[in-house]
């Protein structure tokens, strides 16, 4: 049987993880792999609907609702989306995942990393991406690339962003093997360079092809 992958993208809003996840998707289509494209927040159906609360809602969320709605559309994608087509045997590749929830609940908001841990493994019944690849820039560089139209987390502010930006270089750092930081400044061409290469060590040192 062959085998699926979940390899996830993370970063700081306007690192360009999108379009790095894109051009990974249509390379390893090019090398003959079905590939399975989803987000978070905001998977295919109703994983739209918590995006759209998430991301516009403008009244008051506490940060422990905020925390739970992003739980609850991992849930949703993990069993609709990317268990079905890892068993499938395919590709999955996630913008946002687990991490973000880390760097941007947990070390942004600051609330208790551990309990944020524990409530990502009941939100993925304990299933952890093969692979993640997050995308480090500094914060000044990625707020210019978002521009003035921002959404209620990319208006969070500078020291939030900042926290949200070492909070995913320490996890980097506790889960080295599954988790690899490339340089986000440099041009789309030299990222996913880095990208492609991350991505080929990975199949070829797990034999899949
Ligand atoms: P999105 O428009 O998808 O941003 P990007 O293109 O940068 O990924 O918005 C997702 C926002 O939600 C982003 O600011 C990060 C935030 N987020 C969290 O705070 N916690 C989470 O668990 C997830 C998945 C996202």
């Amino acid at each position: 049987m062959k085998k699926g992958l979940f390899i996830t993208f993370e970063g700081a809003d306007g690192c360009g993880k999108t379009t790095q996840m894109k051009l990974l998707a249509d390379y390893l289509k090019s090398q003959g792999f079905e590939v399975v494209l989803t987000r978070e927040p905001g998977g295919k159906g109703l994983g739209e609907k918590v995006r759209e609360i998430l991301l516009n809602y403008e009244g008051e969320v506490s940060d422990r609702c905020e925390s739970f709605l992003f739980l609850a559309d991992r849930a949703q994608n993990i069993d609709i989306i990317v268990n079905p087509a890892v068993e499938a045997g395919k590709i999955v590749l996630c913008d946002r995942h687990i991490d973000s929830t880390v760097a941007y609940q947990g070390y942004g908001r600051g609330l208790d990393l551990d309990r944020i841990k524990m409530l990502n493994s009941l939100a993925t019944n304990g299933k952890k991406p093969d692979l993640t690849i997050v995308f480090d820039i500094d914060v000044e560089t990625s707020m210019k690339r978002v521009g003035s139209e921002k959404d209620r987390m990319e208006s969070a502010g500078i020291e939030f962003h900042n926290k949200v930006r070492n909070g995913y270089l320490e996890i980097a750092k506790e889960e080295p093997e599954r988790i690899k930081v490339v340089d986000a400044c440099k041009t789309i061409e030299e990222v996913f360079e880095d990208v492609k290469k991350l991505a080929d060590n990975y199949l070829f040192t797990k034999n899949i092809h």
